[in-house]
C-alpha cells in the first residue's frame, strides 16, 4: 500500500498546471455509448478513476486507443453488452453513469450499486425515479440494477434532492427518449454543463443545464466527436489551499475562474489574495489565516469536496472556526487523523468546531477518502516535522501526478511503497 512521505515547512512558489477534471470526464466517457461514431475525448486526467472507466467501456466491447496519456478515442459501435461486471463497478462511484447511457443505448443497463468514497450512505433513489419516469422498469437483484424499458419517453422529472449523479444519469437516459424531459431542481455543477455540452456536440438538443431547470428534446442519432474536458475544479481548489497553508505564492494554470469563485471569495475572506486572471488565478497566503464560516452547498455553493481541504486550513486559523457539511451525512471521518496532528476540531453531528491552534505536527496518518487524504496532505506540508499518509490509493484516484506537481512547487514528498 503507497504511502506519501511529507517534510513539512517549505512554502509553494511557482505554477501549477490543473489537469482535466474528474467528474466530468467519468460522465463523458458513458456518454460515448450514446454515439453512433468515434469519440475522440481530449485532457482526459490520468488517474485510476478515468482508467476503470475506460476499462469499463472495453469491457463492454468498444475499442479504445490511446492517443497519448490523456486523449482517448473510443468507437463504441461494436458494444453488445448492457451489462457491467459487478467486480468493475463496485470500484468507483461514476459506474452509475454506465446504467443510464446503457439504458440510453440499448433500453436495458444492469450494473451493480457504486462503490467510491465512504462518507454516508449513498442513495441512488433519485436516479431510478428519473428512470421509472422515462418509462423504465427499475429491480435490484442479486446486487445488481436492472432498468429496462421498451422504449424511453420524456417525461417531467422534479428532483427531491439537488443530485449530481441523478441529474447526469437522467441526461443520458433522455437524450434519444422519444419527445421532452425536464429536469427540474436539478444540480448546476460545472461538469453537467461540460456534459451537456459535450452531447449537445454530438447533435442532442439539451437546454438548461447550470440552472435548475433542464429540458431535453430526445434526438435519434448521436455522432462522434471530438471534445475537451474541461480543468478540475476541485484540483484547482486543492492547491489554492495547498498554497494558502505554506505561506506561498501560487499561479494556478489552466483553469475556468469562474468555476473557482465560492473557494476564491473564500479564501479571500480568511485572508489570502487571489487575483484572477482569463485562465489562471494567483494566490498570495495570508501573513495569518484567519478563522471562517464554511456552509457547504451545491454549486454555486461552497464545494462538499473541498470541505476536508479548508478545515485542514482553518485548524491553523486565529481563533475559532465553523465548517456546516450540508451535502453528505458523514464527511468528517478524518478529523480523527488531523487532531492526531495537533489541530483542536470537534464534530457535532454535521458541523465541525475547529479552534485554531498555532501550528500542527508531523503524525502518522491514514486517508480515509479522496479530498479526505488531500487535506491530509495539505496538513502535512504546513506541519512541523515528518507526516506520512497512508492509504494513497485513495489520493490517486482524483490527483494527477501529485507528487510530482507538488514537489515543483518546492514540496519535500515522496511516494513509498
Ligand atoms: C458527486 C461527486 C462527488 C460530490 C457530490 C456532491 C462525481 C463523480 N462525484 O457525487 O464528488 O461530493 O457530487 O457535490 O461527480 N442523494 C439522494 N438520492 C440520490 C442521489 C443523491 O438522496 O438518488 C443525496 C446524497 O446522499 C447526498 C446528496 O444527495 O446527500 C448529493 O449527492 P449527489 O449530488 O448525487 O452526489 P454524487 O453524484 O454521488
Amino acid at each position: 500500500m503507497g504511502k506519501f512521505v511529507i517534510n513539512g515547512g517549505n512554502r509553494l512558489n511557482g505554477t501549477v498546471k490543473i489537469s482535466g477534471a474528474k467528474n466530468a470526464a467519468v460522465a463523458l466517457l458513458p456518454a460515448v455509448l450514446l454515439s453512433d461514431g468515434v469519440c475522440r475525448i481530449e485532457n482526459i486526467p490520468a488517474i485510476s478513476d478515468t482508467a476503470m472507466a475506460v476499462s469499463i467501456l472495453q469491457s463492454l466491447g468498444a475499442d479504445v486507443k490511446y492517443i497519448d496519456k490523456h486523449t482517448v478515442e473510443i468507437d463504441p459501435r461494436r458494444v453488445n453488452s448492457f451489462t457491467v461486471a459487478k467486480e468493475l463497478s463496485e470500484k468507483m462511484r461514476a459506474s452509475s453513469y454506465f446504467l443510464g447511457a446503457l439504458l440510453g443505448r440499448f433500453c436495458h443497463a444492469r450494473v451493480a450499486p457504486p462503490g467510491g468514497c465512504d462518507f454516508g450512505v449513498r442513495p441512488i433513489d433519485q436516479h431510478i425515479k428519473g428512470f421509472q419516469a422515462l418509462g423504465a422498469n427499475v429491480t435490484i437483484e442479486s446486487g445488481q440494477v436492472d432498468a429496462k424499458a421498451e422504449h424511453l419517453t420524456g417525461a417531467a422529472v422534479y428532483l427531491d434532492k439537488v443530485s449530481v449523479g441523478a441529474t447526469i444519469n437522467i441526461m443520458l437516459a433522455a437524450v434519444k427518449a422519444r419527445g421532452l424531459t425536464v429536469i427540474d431542481h436539478a444540480a448546476r455543477e460545472p461538469h453537467i454543463v461540460d456534459l451537456a455540452n459535450f452531447l449537445n456536440s454530438m447533435g442532442a438538443q439539451i437546454m438548461g443545464a447550470g440552472t435548475d431547470v433542464i429540458k431535453i428534446h430526445g434526438v435519434e442519432h448521436l455522432y462522434g466527436v471530438s471534445y475537451s474536458v474541461i480543468p478540475d475544479q476541485i484540483e484547482a481548489g486543492t492547491y489554492m489551499v495547498a498554497a494558502a497553508m505554506t505561506g506561498g505564492c501560487v499561479t494556478i494554470d489552466n483553469v475556468i475562474p469562474k468555476h473557482l469563485e465560492s473557494i476564491s471569495a473564500k479564501l479571500c475572506e480568511i485572508g489570502a489574495v487571489v487575483e484572477e486572471f482569463d485562465e489562471s488565478v494567483k494566490i498570495t497566503a495570508p501573513n495569518t489565516v484567519k478563522s471562517g464560516i464554511v456552509n457547504t452547498m451545491p454549486h454555486p455553493g461552497f464545494p462538499t469536496d473541498m470541505q476536508p481541504q479548508i478545515t485542514a486550513l482553518l485548524s491553523v486559523a486565529d481563533g475559532t472556526s465553523f465548517v456546516n457539511e450540508n451535502v453528505w451525512d458523514n464527511r468528517f471521518q478524518y478529523v480523527d487523523q488531523l487532531n492526531l496532528m495537533g489541530s483542536d476540531i470537534q464534530v457535532d453531528g454535521k458541523v465541525a468546531i475547529i479552534k485554531g491552534v498555532r501550528n500542527l505536527e508531523g503524525h502518522e496518518v491514514k486517508s480515509t477518502d479522496l479530498r479526505a487524504g488531500a487535506a491530509l496532505v495539505i496538513a502535512g506540508l504546513g506541519a512541523k516535522g515528518t507526516t506520512v499518509v497512508d492509504n494513497v490509493k485513495y489520493i490517486e484516484r482524483g490527483y494527477e501526478n501529485i507528487v510530482e506537481k507538488l514537489t515543483l512547487l518546492g514540496a519535500d514528498i515522496k511516494r513509498i511503497d
